[in-house]
């Protein structure tokens, strides 16, 4: 009995939202066709429950600008400088305006305003603030609901990029106009210039022509290097075989008796890795061994080692790895410079080059490429140096998974 007249109730609600269906067109209620529903944000009277229910970080100030709720987002980036972002000129501007907002077009929201604010303390960064009140809250009981969006690493990317335009167009101009230069002057001279003089001209444009290609040549191989930055390489490199190529290649340059080259590796060490990067950056690594370490007064004495990463290598500990290190005998590198080293174009001006006649005038570029590769190698770079005693580059590698 009780399930025929559920029957019965359940068949009459069907049929009768069949006939309105079918008896009424859909068609908007009549508020909606004249009036567009407005999105209204979560309707809470709960500042906390508020702030919480926004996936960003987000605040709720008072009227007075009190922080009346603060999500947990905004607490863990922001909570040291809440203070200072609230009290900033702007941010203050910014509540005043959105207390005062006007209510946006056919809606009962009011407008939202917006402002960017930077701090330098105690890390610099940049945050843009967007402020609205509460729909419903007026005068002293006004809530402003503030999302916060931190722009800090945005501008960092922005000014980076901006940096290497200008340092890349810097370092090509430098020969370029050393290069016009010469050719003006061997132009203007014509037939009046002495063989000694117009050799020594073509010498020097050779040189800066050179030194111009090599900075291009680089320039290329890094953006090559960061199109693919997220692929890891697969292949299996013993370590003997890419010592072996290195050896082959810096040899020449270890004939000089006032240079010695040792290259010492355990057995059977394996890594993942792309041969010819990894050489490119043994090869950077010796370079600037031979021409910052090189002394007048002392011969140069090159290291090359590579072995099992044990416990207690703080560059990557408790894995396993191999840890290869290039260290050479020279003049070192004071402290201050170390964290610096491998940002594009990143020289130390009085650094001794004393090697200038087979390597040219460095580029500044050699270890931005090396720690370009490690990063895709999931590798890890670390110099240390004692001024005065010489440096060592450490370079640290995930071991292969046994094949
Ligand atoms: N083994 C080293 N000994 C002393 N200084 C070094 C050594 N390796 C690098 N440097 C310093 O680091 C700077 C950056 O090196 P790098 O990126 O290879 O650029 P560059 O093209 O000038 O060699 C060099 O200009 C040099 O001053
Ligand atoms: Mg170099």
């Amino acid at each position: 009995m009780f399930s025929c007249l559920l029957l019965a109730l359940t068949g009459w609600g069907m049929a009768w939202r069949l006939s309105r269906r079918i008896s009424k067109p859909e068609s908007p209620p009549p508020a909606a066709r004249t009036r567009p529903v407005p999105h209204h944000p979560p309707q809470t009277h709960d500042p906390h429950q508020l702030a919480e229910t926004i996936p960003g970080m987000a605040l709720v100030l008072g009227a007075m600008g009190q922080v009346l709720a603060c999500n947990r987002a905004a607490q863990t980036r922001h909570g040291d400088s809440l203070h200072a972002l609230l009290r900033h000129p702007n941010a203050r501007n910014s509540l005043h305006t959105a207390l005062n907002a006007p209510l946006m077009p056919e809606s009962d929201i009011p407008t939202a305003c917006s402002t960017t604010i930077s701090l330098d303390v105690p890390i610099q960064r940049t945050i843009r603030l967007s402020m609205r009140r509460l729909p419903g809250t007026v005068g002293r009981d006004s809530l402003v609901l503030t999302l916060l969006d931190d722009r800090s690493a945005i501008q960092a990317a922005d000014r980076i990029r901006a940096d290497f335009v200008a340092h890349a167009s810097h370092e090509l101009r430098t020969p370029l106009a050393s290069l016009s230069g010469f050719i003006d002057l061997l132009r203007d001279g014509g037939d009046q210039t002495d063989p000694a003089s117009r050799s020594l001209y073509l010498d020097i444009m050779h040189q800066q022509a050179t030194r111009m290609q090599r900075l291009i040549d680089r320039l290329l191989y890094l953006s090559q290097l960061e199109l693919k930055g997220h692929q890891r390489p697969r292949e299996q490199l013993d370590i003997g075989e890419l010592f072996a190529t290195v050896l082959g290649e810096v040899m020449p340059r270890f004939r000089d008796s006032s240079r010695q080259l040792d290259m010492t590796h355990e057995d059977d060490l394996t890594v993942l890795a792309d041969e010819d990067e990894l050489v490119q950056v043994l090869l950077n690594l010796m370079e600037n061994a031979i021409r910052y370490g090189t002394q007048p007064d002392r011969p140069l004495h090159v290291r090359l080692n590579a072995r099992r990463s044990g416990l207690d290598d703080d560059l990557a500990a408790g894995d396993t790895g191999v840890l290869l290190s290039v260290a050479d005998n020279g003049p070192g590198i004071a402290a201050h410079h170390l964290p610096r080293l491998t940002e594009r174009f990143y020289r130390i001006t009085d650094a001794p080059i004393s090697d200038n006649t087979d390597t040219g005038q460095g580029t500044g570029l050699g270890l931005a490429i090396v720690r370009q590769i490690l990063d895709r190698h999931g590798g890890r770079l670390r110099f240390v140096s004692t001024p005065g005693e010489g440096t060592t580059c450490l370079i640290w590698l995930p071991a292969a998974p046994p094949a």
